[in-house]
């Protein structure tokens, strides 16, 4: 497969970063974990990855924000049981099934919850290619090794698509023209669920990726999120003092330290936006959490609409 489009320095800078995240998750993996009803203890404790700013993480309960036009697609964790952002990832992914693609899979800590026979196919997109090895040894120990194919590539649409194109799941015809491609609506798809979990805080144009991974999304497809975003300090249920260190990070140079990870993105706003040129999605189940917080998250379901 060819080499990504993916510039020599900026692969370097991201995948040294990504190392240092990959040697914090596996360091931390073997610390307890609330473990989920609806999920086998082994992947609880694989996905407990504590997240570079844990300590500074003060957990003052979950405060809902759902927002959906149909009935939830399944039982979230009951507050009591989140006591980190990754007791949020296992009833998320839980709802993965058919063709997935996996943005951003990192080691791939999450692969553990995407053992669910009703998924077909997992696509994981990965453009740090440091990572492939480890990723697909992880593939291999989960009996994945069939079902789990790597993408050496980003969630660009540059990159992503000739990627696509390679691997059979996208025509080579496919009009790639920004106009086209963002109209959202170019065939019928390609995947049933796509997973962003802590990927969308790092990716350069957030907006147009999602846009673009909206329009990968078969109709009626899931799109499965667990993000930090920015303190939504200007609502009653946010925080002055945590935005206030969010913007301190910044300044310190947390982006730069940590793999261009933004701290300040609205990104449930984007992921809502996303769809607006369609017609908006089905269904949309966000909820908010930790927002008194520095590392405040957003997790939850969005569907589009089925044709
Ligand atoms: C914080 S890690 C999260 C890994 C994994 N999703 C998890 O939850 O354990 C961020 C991942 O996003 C990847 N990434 C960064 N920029 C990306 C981009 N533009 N497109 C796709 N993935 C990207 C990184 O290489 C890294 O593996």
């Amino acid at each position: 497969m060819s080499k990504p489009f993916f510039s020599r320095a900026k692969s370097w800078r991201l995948c040294s970063k990504q190392a240092v995240y990959a040697t914090m998750r596996s360091a931390g993996s073997g610390s307890r974990s609330a473990v989920s009803a609806t999920n086998p203890p082994s992947a609880s404790r694989t996905t407990r990855s504590p997240w570079p700013m844990g300590p500074l993480i003060i957990l003052t309960g979950r405060i809902a924000n759902r927002e959906s036009n149909t009935p939830a697609l399944s039982a979230t964790q009951p507050s009591a049981q989140i006591r980190g952002s990754s007791d949020l990832i296992p009833p998320i992914l839980s709802q993965a099934s058919g063709v997935v693609l996996d943005i951003g899979p990192g080691t791939g800590t999450q692969m553990p919850l995407l053992r669910s026979p009703a998924i077909r196919a997992i696509y994981g997109a990965e453009p740090c290619l440091g990572l492939h090895s480890e990723l697909r040894a992880r593939a291999a120990s989960e009996g994945l090794a069939d079902k789990y194919h790597i993408l050496p590539c980003g969630v660009e649409a540059c990159d992503l698509i000739p990627t696509l194109q390679t691997q059979g799941l996208l025509d080579h015809d496919t009009d790639m023209s920004p106009a086209h491609w963002s109209t959202g609506n170019p065939g019928d798809g390609v995947f049933d669920t796509i997973i962003c979990v802590r990927v969308l805080c790092s990716v350069p144009n957030m907006q147009r990726a999602i846009r673009d991974l909206y329009t990968l999304l078969r109709p009626g497809g899931k799109l499965l999120v667990v993000e930090h975003v920015v303190n939504p300090w200007r609502t009653p249920k946010g925080s002055v003092v945590a935005r206030g260190l969010q913007a301190m990070y910044g300044v310190l140079g947390w982006s730069w330290y940590m793999g261009n990870c933004c701290l300040n993105r609205d990104t449930a706003d984007a992921l809502k936006m996303a769809a607006e040129m369609d017609g908006g999605w089905e269904f949309v189940e966000l909820e908010r959490w930790f927002e008194t917080t520095p590392m405040p998250y957003v997790s939850g379901v969005l569907v589009k609409r089925p044709r």
